[in-house]
């Protein structure tokens, strides 16, 4: 059985916007990226809103539903009470384009400053050998969608735009650890991280892992071993010797 459900949708652009109040037929089984469909349909026929999949897995409908960072395709009406107001916004840390659509550029510029892949210089295709537990370890990281609603929930820029310049959020430093912690990657990105990439200034909140729609462990299995190996580098003896003699 349907029955009419209250949405409250932001609509605007960079120059400003606000709510808009709409009533809008719920079907059993659908979830909020349908209802926003029908209001395209029905109501309003020019509001913007990324998506593709539709099975979480693009990662494209991101947006804010109550306040809450979610997929839009996974979010179920039936998570609702029936007369519950339902309010759909943008990702607030990114620039809006239109409507729910906003511009997610500064990830990729992030993305681009990470130091890819190394192998080993003489280490030829076919001759990668690698422990199971490192392949798992990996495959956990490389289950990202690269949706960003853990870099859209983050403290550290999500009200604080000064911040994005150093820093590059959970899902790059994430990347930089899967890298890290990869056995045929010779790169050396640990104190790149602390002082480029703004691994200091996560103080471990975990809200980045409570909104990461692939239940990704990004604080515990990825940010913390990296600190772990910054903080390593920086006490050990040896290196604390080197620094001291060779970068006056
Ligand atoms: Fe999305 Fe999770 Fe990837 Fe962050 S780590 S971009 S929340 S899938
Ligand atoms: Fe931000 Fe996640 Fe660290 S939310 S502070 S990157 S644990
Ligand atoms: Fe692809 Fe929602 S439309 S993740």
């Amino acid at each position: 059985m349907g029955y009419d459900a209250k949405f409250r949708v932001w609509r605007g652009d960079l120059d400003g916007g606000e709510l808009h109040d709409f009533t809008v037929l719920v079907n059993e089984g659908e979830v909020v990226l349908d209802i926003i469909h029908r209001l395209q349909a029905t109501q309003a026929p020019d509001l913007a809103v990324r998506w593709n999949c539709k099975a979480g897995k693009c990662g494209s409908c991101s947006a804010e539903v109550n306040g809450r960072p979610r997929l839009l395709c996974m979010t179920r009406m039936s998570t609702f009470t029936e007369d519950e107001v339902i309010t759909v916004t943008p990702m607030r840390t990114f620039p809006v384009i239109k409507d729910l659509v906003t511009d997610v550029s500064f990830n990729y510029e992030k993305a681009r400053e990470i130091q890819s892949f190394t192998p080993p210089a003489d280490l030829k295709p076919g001759e990668y050998r690698m422990k199971q537990v490192d392949v798992e370890r990996s495959q956990e990281f490389r289950k990202c969608i690269e949706c960003f609603l853990c870099q859209n929930t983050c403290h550290v820029v999500r009200d604080h735009d000064e911040n994005k310049k150093s820093f590059a959020g959970p899902r790059y430093l994430m990347r930089i650890a899967e890298l890290e912690m990869h056995p045929l990657d010779v790169g050396d990105r640990t104190e790149l991280a602390q002082d480029e990439h703004g691994l200091g200034l996560c103080n471990i909140t975990k809200c980045c892992t409570e909104v990461c729609p692939e239940h990704i462990k990004i604080t515990d299995n990825a940010l913390i071993p990296m600190k772990e190996r910054v903080a390593d580098r920086k006490y050990d003896p040896l290196v604390w010797l080197g620094n001291k003699l060779f970068r006056r």
